[in-house]
C-alpha cells in the first residue's frame, strides 16, 4: 500500500509537468517562467482549454467579462448568507449556485463565480457593500478592484495577474486529484470544481499562506527568528511554507513570485523582513532534517504578495482558487476526454465474522 499515492501514476496529463528533482514547472509546454511573465490569465485560461471545448474563441475577455456580471446579479440576493460564512466555506456556497454544466459557458460562469465571490466576500468580510464587476476590465484587474473597491494601480492587477497565472495548475495535487475524481463520474464542472475547492481549504494544501504573515508577525525581527523557529519545531509544528511531496529543490513559483513581489513598493519592509527569516528557516530545516530536503514552496512569496496588493489574509486560499480554477476545469475536461471512472482498491484491515464469536 501507498498511503499518499505517491508513487502511484492515476493519470496520463498534457496540463502540466512537476519536475520535483529539478525544480521545474512546465505547463503545457511552456515554463512557469514566461507563463507568468508573458501571458494574462485569459489567455492562459485558454492554454489550457485549447482542444477540449468545442468551438471555443481565441480570446475568452469578452466572454468572461459578460459572465462576471451575470454571476454578481445572481449572487445580490445571498450577500446577508455569504456575510455569515467563513471565507472559503462562503466560497463554496457561492459555486453551488452556478450551472453544473459540461460546455464552455458552465466553465466560464465557474471561474467569473470565483473572482465575483472572492470579491464579494471580502467586501461583506469588511462590512461593506459588494462592488459589482466592470465586463471590460482584465479579469485579474476587476477581481482586484472588487476586492478594494477602488480601480488598482497597473503594477497591482498586474502582480496579482502573475499569481493566478503562476498557480493556474500543477500535477496531479490533491484537490486536481478529486476534481478528476468527481468528473470522472460525469458529474459537471461545478461539482469538479467544489470538490477541488473543499481539497485545497486544509492547511497542508492551499490554507498556508494566511498562516504565513501569522508566522512572520509571530517572528516579528529577523533577531527574534532563531527561538521561534526552535520552539515552534520543538512543539512538533511544521513551518508554513516549507517543504513540498514533489520538489526536492525550491519550488519553480517561489522565485516568480518572489520576483514579481519586488516590484511592488509596498512590499519592500515586509519582503525584506521574509527573506532574512526564510534564510534562518532553511539553516534550521536543513540542521533539523538532514534526510529530508526541505525548502521554500509556493505559499511563502504567495503571502507576501497578496498581502502587498491589498487583499485580507482570510481570502488567501479563496485567491488560490481563483488562479486554480481554470486548472481544476481543465483537468475534468481532460479526464472525461481520456480517463476513467477513478475506483483504487483498498485492503480491508478490519475484524472478519465479528458477530459469530
Ligand atoms: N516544517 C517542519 N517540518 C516539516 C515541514 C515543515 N514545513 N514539512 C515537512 N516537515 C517534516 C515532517 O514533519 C516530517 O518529519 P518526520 O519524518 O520527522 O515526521 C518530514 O519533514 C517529512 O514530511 P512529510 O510528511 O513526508 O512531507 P509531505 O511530503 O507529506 O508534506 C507538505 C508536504 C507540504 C504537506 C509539508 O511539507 C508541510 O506540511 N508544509 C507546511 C505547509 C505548507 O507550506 N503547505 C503548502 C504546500 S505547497
Amino acid at each position: 500500500m501507498d498511503a499518499g499515492l505517491e508513487t502511484v501514476v492515476a493519470a496520463e496529463t498534457v496540463m502540466s509537468d512537476v519536475q520535483g528533482a529539478e525544480g521545474r514547472l512546465i505547463i503545457r509546454g511552456v515554463d512557469v517562467e514566461q507563463l507568468a511573465r508573458d501571458f494574462s490569465y485569459e489567455q492562459t485560461a485558454a492554454h489550457l482549454w485549447g482542444g477540449y471545448f468545442e468551438q471555443m474563441p481565441g480570446d475568452l475577455s469578452s466572454m468572461l467579462g459578460a459572465a462576471r456580471v451575470v454571476a454578481f446579479d445572481r449572487m445580490t440576493g445571498d450577500f446577508a448568507r455569504l456575510a455569515a460564512l467563513p471565507e472559503t466555506e462562503a466560497l463554496r456556497v457561492a459555486l453551488s449556485l452556478a450551472p453544473d454544466g459540461h460546455d464552455l459557458g458552465s466553465a466560464i460562469d465557474l471561474v467569473a463565480t470565483m473572482a465575483v465571490a472572492t470579491g464579494a466576500i471580502a467586501r461583506l468580510k469588511a462590512g461593506q457593500a459588494p462592488v459589482a464587476p466592470e465586463a471590460g476590465a482584465s479579469h485579474a484587474a476587476d477581481l482586484l478592484r472588487m476586492i478594494r473597491g477602488d480601480k488598482p494601480n497597473e503594477a497591482d492587477a498586474r502582480a496579482l495577474e502573475a499569481y493566478l497565472v503562476t498557480v493556474c495548475d500543477h500535477g496531479l495535487n490533491a484537490s486536481t486529484f478529486v476534481a478528476r475524481c468527481v468528473a470522472s463520474t460525469r458529474a459537471g464542472l461545478g461539482s469538479a470544481v467544489i470538490a477541488g475547492l473543499s481539497a485545497l481549504k486544509g492547511p497542508l494544501h492551499g490554507g498556508a499562506p494566511g498562516p504565513v504573515l501569522d508566522m512572520l508577525d509571530g517572528i516579528g525581527s529577523a533577531d527574534n527568528a532563531e527561538t521561534w523557529i526552535r520552539e515552534a519545531l520543538d512543539r512538533g509544528e511544521r513551518l508554513m511554507g516549507f517543504g513540498h511531496r514533489v520538489y526536492r529543490t525550491r519550488d519553480p513559483r517561489a522565485d516568480v513570485l518572489k520576483r514579481v513581489v519586488g516590484g511592488l513598493p509596498a512590499s519592500h519592509g515586509r519582503l525584506a523582513l521574509a527573506q532574512a527569516i526564510e534564510g534562518r528557516i532553511l539553516q534550521r530545516l536543513a540542521a533539523e532534517k538532514p534526510d529530508r530536503k526541505l525548502d521554500t514552496n509556493v505559499e511563502y512569496y504567495t503571502a507576501i504578495l497578496l498581502e502587498a496588493v491589498g487583499a485580507p489574509r482570510g481570502l488567501f486560499t479563496c485567491l488560490f482558487a481563483c488562479g486554480r480554477v481554470t486548472g481544476w476545469i481543465a483537468h475534468a475536461r481532460e479526464q472525461l476526454s481520456t480517463g476513467r471512472l477513478v475506483r483504487p482498491a483498498s485492503v480491508y484491515v478490519g475484524p472478519v465474522s465479528a458477530l459469530a464469536a
